[in-house]
């Protein structure tokens, strides 16, 4: 472990501070990886609430934060004392071994990756290093940690592997949804590394004990989104009258899962899941790419009358198709339902609205996030595809 690149927000290197009650399993914390990320942040606000009473316990957050990690998501958690920022890297054995010893989790929500199937296919390095790599770390440090601890802490540690539906691969118009013992047929680099990642955890589980719950989601939307992904992409272009890029003909489909559903999903899955099955979960919201773009285009018709861009469906472009594009995923999310007793609480019109209007009221945090690197990210995406490379945006408003 390099202590040069641990920053200590909170607690320094003393034991996870306590809450109110010391004896209290609340002061037992988890560890998550990636709270600084999309899903990852709505989660960690999720667990630990707005304030001390509404916390589900302590919280230690591991970060690289890297392009898509931002602190700016967790201000509000600034000073609590029931949560812990550490900066550094999954990858960092003697870094992730340190922290289980200090804090003793009795789990570790697994959220930390590289995420973006663009980027994948732009430089899948830095995936494979994440993605496969850094989870392997993690399980080789869990394992270490558990056969040094306990039979009371053996016993109840969750290893809550975080993936994806990508890894299932591309459906037929008339295939059936993606159930738990689908086969895996991952397309792209990202999806691949997913896939790995998963196989990692499934081995470690099956032939080391590490006990972990495997869950595969399908397509996030929600506050806190980088606008690199389609949803939030859209909302931000939209706003300042930019070019909405759609890929090939727009008619893929994605399952939609507002992320608090998902959030909820996980507690659910760490309460009462089974150690070493998968979890499926999703919205039950299959939509093509274009109804999605136009359904964001509708609301901000309506949330911004004043707008000079209205209607903001004239701003659709279709532009070239991402290479080896997924045709559709659909996930079938009974065995969490029916097991778990876990339902999707948004449909995608609700949780739609809430993403529009938190974006509308947050224009500091798009501002933020969309500053520097990010516009190298959309020139060189976008730049061959025809749409919208900066020039092609100063084209388009001149
Ligand atoms: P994100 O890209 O928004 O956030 C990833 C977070 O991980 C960032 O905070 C980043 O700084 C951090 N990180 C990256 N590399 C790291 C490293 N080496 N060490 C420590 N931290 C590192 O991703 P997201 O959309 O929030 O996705 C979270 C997880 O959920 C991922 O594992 C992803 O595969 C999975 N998932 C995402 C979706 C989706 O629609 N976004 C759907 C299903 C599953
Ligand atoms: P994305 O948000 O990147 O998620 P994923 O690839 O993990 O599903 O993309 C969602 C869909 O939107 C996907 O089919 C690709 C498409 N898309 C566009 O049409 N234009 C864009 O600019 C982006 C980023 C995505």
């Amino acid at each position: 472990m390099n202590e040069s690149n641990v920053t200590w927000i909170r607690g320094t290197k003393g034991p996870t501070p306590q809450l109110t009650d010391p004896s209290s399993s609340q002061t037992i914390p988890i560890l998550v990886t990636g709270g600084a990320g999309f899903i990852g942040s709505n989660f960690v606000h999720g667990w630990l609430g707005p304030n001390l009473s509404g916390s589900r316990g302590a919280l230690v957050n591991l970060d690289k934060l890297t392009y898509a990690g931002n602190a700016g998501n967790l201000i509000a958690l600034a000073g609590r004392p029931d949560y812990t920022f550490v900066h550094g890297d999954i990858g960092d054995a003697a870094l992730v071994a340190h922290l289980l010893e200090q804090h003793r989790p009795h789990a570790l929500l697994h959220f930390a990756a590289e995420s973006h199937v663009d980027r994948s296919i732009a430089g899948p390095d830095a995936f494979l290093r994440t993605n496969i790599e850094g989870t392997f770390a993690l399980l080789q440090a869990v394992r270490a940690y558990l056969d040094g601890a306990d039979s009371a802490t053996r016993e109840r540690f969750r290893f809550i592997h975080v993936s994806t539906d990508e890894v299932y691969g591309s459906l037929g118009p008339d295939d059936a949804a993606f159930h738990e013992d689908t086969p895996y047929a991952p397309n792209s680099p990202y999806a691949a590394s997913k896939a790995a990642s998963d196989h990692l955890v499934r081995a470690w589980t099956h032939t080391f004990g590490v006990p972990a719950i495997i869950t595969n989601c399908s397509n996030n939307y929600g506050p806190y989104q980088f606008p690199e992904k389609l949803l939030p992409l859209m909302i931000a272009n939209a706003l300042a009258g930019k070019p909405l890029p759609v890929y090939g003909d727009g008619q893929q489909i994605r399952d939609w899962l507002f992320v608090a559903d998902h959030c909820r999903a996980l507690e659910a899955v760490l309460d009462g899941g089974r150690v070493g099955e998968t979890y499926n979960i999703g919205g039950g919201n299959q939509r093509s790419n274009l109804e999605v773009v136009h359904a964001v285009c509708g609301l901000l018709d309506e949330l911004v009358p004043g707008s000079p861009h209205r209607p903001h469906r004239a701003l659709v472009r279709f532009v070239e198709d991402r290479p080896g594009h997924d045709r559709r995923y659909a996930i079938d999310a009974s065995k969490i339902e029916r097991e778990l007793g876990w339902r999707a609480l948004e449909s995608f019109e609700t949780g739609l609205r809430k993403t529009v209007e938190w974006y509308l009221a947050n224009p500091a945090w798009i501002a933020d996030v969309t500053s520097g690197a990010y516009r190298q990210w959309i020139d060189q995406n976008y730049g061959t595809r025809g749409g919208t490379t900066s020039a092609a945006l100063a084209k388009a408003h001149a």
